[in-house]
């Protein structure tokens, strides 16, 4: 049997004209966040959440535009990004809905909340709706074990559900992200990013 070789050397990453990591950005990075750090590799975890929160996900154009920003390897910016599970690597939806799946949630039947979400929306855990709105995952212990169980939408922790309080939040939310309001919590302007 012949062997088959497989081209890895030649770059398979689909490639944009406009930078992902655009002059504005560029900035932030130099101006805010530079001179609060001792090298601008330090400065990588930033600079990923701050692709992330542009575009919601972070392409593989954006990762090697950060690694030439900041002065190191592609292979460092990439390794960085796949070990922490919240840096997304593809698309996800305007809605993350994350249900804990740790014990004390267990025992309060979380499984009964990823069903709800699943039959609700139509998607498996770690897929997306097909209009590009809600992705669903399970997550590890949030934390707030005594008011489980919980789940979070986006950044928000929503406490002490059950299947119905999940399908009307779900049902509440609206279309863009941006126009919820968490009467909870208040970011100053400074550290929107
Ligand atoms: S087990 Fe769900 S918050 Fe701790």
């Amino acid at each position: 049997m012949a062997w088959i070789a497989e081209n890895r050397r030649d770059p398979q990453v689909k490639t944009s004209d406009t930078p992902y990591l655009t002059d504005a950005l560029k900035a932030v990075l130099r101006d805010r966040y530079f001179p609060r750090y001792p090298t601008k590799r330090a400065v990588l975890l930033p600079a990923l959440h701050l692709i992330q929160h542009t575009y919601d996900w972070i392409p593989t154009q954006a990762l090697q535009e950060v690694a030439e920003f900041l002065e190191i390897a592609p292979a460092e910016a990439l390794d960085t990004a796949t070990f922490y599970e919240e840096y997304w690597l593809k698309p996800k939806g305007k809605y993350l809905i994350g249900v804990c799946r740790s014990l004390a949630c267990e025992l309060c039947q979380s499984a009964k909340l990823t069903d709800t979400v699943r039959r609700k929306l139509g998607i498996e855990v770690g897929q997306t709706t097909t209009d590009g709105r809600f992705t669903l995952i399970e997550m590890e212990c949030l934390g707030s074990c005594g008011s489980a169980p919980v789940a979070l939408t986006n950044e928000v922790l929503q406490e002490n559900l059950t299947p119905e309080k999940l399908e009307k939040l779900i049902d509440s939310l609206p279309a863009d992200p941006h126009d919820f309001k968490d009467p909870g919590i208040t970011w100053p302007e400074d550290d929107k990013h």
